[in-house]
């Protein structure tokens, strides 16, 4: 299968600490693979350097096929343009309108005519059922609203590539079900490969294909979900036991 992202020996120190140690994964392509840990695990930190956003001082990290570590600037921006990304608060513009936020990337990153644009717009808030929220402000809408724009606006220059950190954080139950089935929509639909950093168990077995549990810094489980349903590890056993209790009951 075809690697997006593959990581080799990625070491992270700060001040004389380990943040990250040798640590090695993958994700495949058409894939939703689920990073998860308990807080302080490493897993912000990960996701920056996947994202070039840190420098790498020790290993590789390949995205799309291409050693990040080894590009310029402006070779850095021709990769953003593959790499969507959903921050954890959706981190829109509260003075623009819903479209306008979703047309921000299509306008700076794109060379696509004014009508054109609207009409991407358009589609990408289909996507995420918001077509009727195109002249609202964010103020106007609901946590799980605000999800779906930041989704929108994520995927408007039809990223191969998605990262989400923590996308379901405080969204209720119903909410988030349907942002999980958004994505997996996205993955389906559009076929776009997903990392996904998430806390929320119930996510998890919605959306993932693969898991990397992150201990410490370290990978201590890399697979497909099933398997690290029925892992011995006692971490994972640790992590998924809130489901088993809630299947008791
Ligand atoms: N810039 C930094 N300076 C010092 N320590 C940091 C910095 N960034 C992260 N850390 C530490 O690295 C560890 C991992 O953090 P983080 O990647 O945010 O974990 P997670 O996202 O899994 O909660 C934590 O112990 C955190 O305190
Ligand atoms: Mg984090």
């Amino acid at each position: 299968m075809e690697k997006v992202i593959h990581v080799q020996g990625l070491s992270v120190t700060i001040d004389d600490t380990n943040i990250l140690s040798d640590l090695s994964f993958s994700a495949f392509k058409g894939e939703v693979t689920v990073i998860i840990g308990g807080s302080g695990s490493g897993k912000t930190t990960l996701l920056r350097h996947l994202l070039g956003l840190n420098p790498i001082e020790q290993g590789y990290v390949y995205v799309l096929d291409r050693d990040i570590s080894g590009l310029s600037e402006e070779e850095m921006q021709v990769m953003y343009h593959q790499m969507g990304v959903f921050y954890q608060d959706g981190a829109l513009m509260t003075s623009m309108t819903v479209g306008e936020n979703v047309a921000m990337p299509l306008i700076h990153q794109s060379n696509l005519p004014k009508a054109l644009v609207n009409d991407v717009v358009m589609m990408k808030l289909g996507l995420v059922n918001l077509k009727d929220a195109r002249d609202l402000y964010p103020s106007q809408l609901s946590g799980g609203m605000l999800k779906r724009v930041a989704l929108a606006r994520a995927i408007a220059m039809d990223p191969p590539l998605l990262f989400c950190d923590e996308p379901g954080a405080g969204l209720d139950p119903v909410s988030l079900k349907s942002l999980d089935h958004l994505i997996l929509n996205l993955k389906d639909l559009l076929g776009i490969s997903i990392v996904l950093i998430t806390h929320e168990v119930s996510s998890i077995i919605r959306v993932a294909d693969r898991i990397v549990f992150l201990d410490k810094g370290k990978v201590i489980f890399e697979g497909k979900l099933k398997e690290a349903l029925s892992s011995e590890i006692q971490e994972l056993r640790d992590f998924f036991s809130v489901l088993r209790s809630e299947h008791a009951k």
